[in-house]
């Protein structure tokens, strides 16, 4: 994996955000796939920033988020959907046709996680996946454990993992779904580029493990060693574990 150390979050966001940029402006057709959380909140902001600034059209691109929590509809503000369209697709002119998620009240849940890896296939594939990284190492909703599912399923959370997204529940962890729908790891790695964006001090140690430690499925996102094209942002206290550092752009 490829590692990218910036000073603080703000310099990594902006850095991400002038990726994505030139990456739509290169290819306006781009597919993306889209991570939820708060690392990538300053990020959004100068997406939209910088969108607006060189008027960029959107219009073309496609996008597929990660994951989203079962039993939450889409237009329940505590979806990831919902976040999204606060953070980003409110202020950026994709297509609502081009932007796609799980359905967390599908009654048909197989069918469901079909359909959105028969939708990614059909879009082409995704070719840049923005992901964030879960405290325990997971991505998306992939959760560690003994095993790990290929391709995109019902996941069951973990207490941290509800405790770290309390904040959309009105800081109630109890409030927060026990599960929720993700893409798998074989949808993840199957992704034409990866940058995993990770910054402060309670990620360090699981960044450290991701990109130096073995490959276990104790660790998602140390997955992410088997893709080719893999990058991983940082800023200097989410890299302060690292025993080999690159020097900082
Ligand atoms: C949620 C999302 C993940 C995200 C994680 C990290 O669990 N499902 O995709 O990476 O949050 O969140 P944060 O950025 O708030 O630490």
């Amino acid at each position: 994996m490829r590692i990218r150390i910036f000073a603080t979050p703000a310099a990594a966001a902006r850095g991400l955000a002038a990726e994505v940029v030139g990456a739509i402006a290169a290819n306006p057709r781009l597919v993306l796939g889209l991570a939820t959380g708060r690392t990538p909140v300053p990020f959004y902001r100068q997406l939209v920033a910088r969108c607006r600034a060189v008027d960029l059209d959107c219009s073309s691109i496609t996008t597929f988020n990660l994951d989203e929590f079962l039993g939450i509809g889409a237009d329940d503000r505590r979806s990831y959907r919902v976040f999204m369209e606060r953070h980003l697709f409110d202020h950026v002119d994709v297509s609502s046709r081009r932007i796609h998620f799980l359905n967390g009240l599908s009654r048909d849940i197989e069918a469901e996680c079909r359909r959105y890896e028969r939708a990614i296939r059909r879009a082409g594939g995704i070719d840049l996946q923005i992901l964030g990284l879960g405290a325990n190492g997971h991505i998306g909703f992939n959760e560690p454990g003994a095993s790990l599912i290929a391709r995109t399923h019902r996941v069951r959370l973990r207490p941290a993992t509800r405790r770290a997204n309390a904040g959309i529940f009105d800081g109630r962890a109890t409030a927060v779904p026990r599960e929720a729908l993700s893409m798998g790891m074989a949808t993840i790695l199957h992704t034409r580029r990866i940058v995993l964006l990770a910054t402060g001090a309670s990620k360090a140690r699981c960044v450290a493990q991701a990109v130096e430690g073995p490959l276990t499925t104790r660790v998602p996102a140390s997955l992410l060693q088997l893709h080719g094209n893999a990058e991983i942002w940082l800023d200097r206290a989410a890299a302060r574990s690292l025993s080999r550092l690159p020097a900082a752009p």
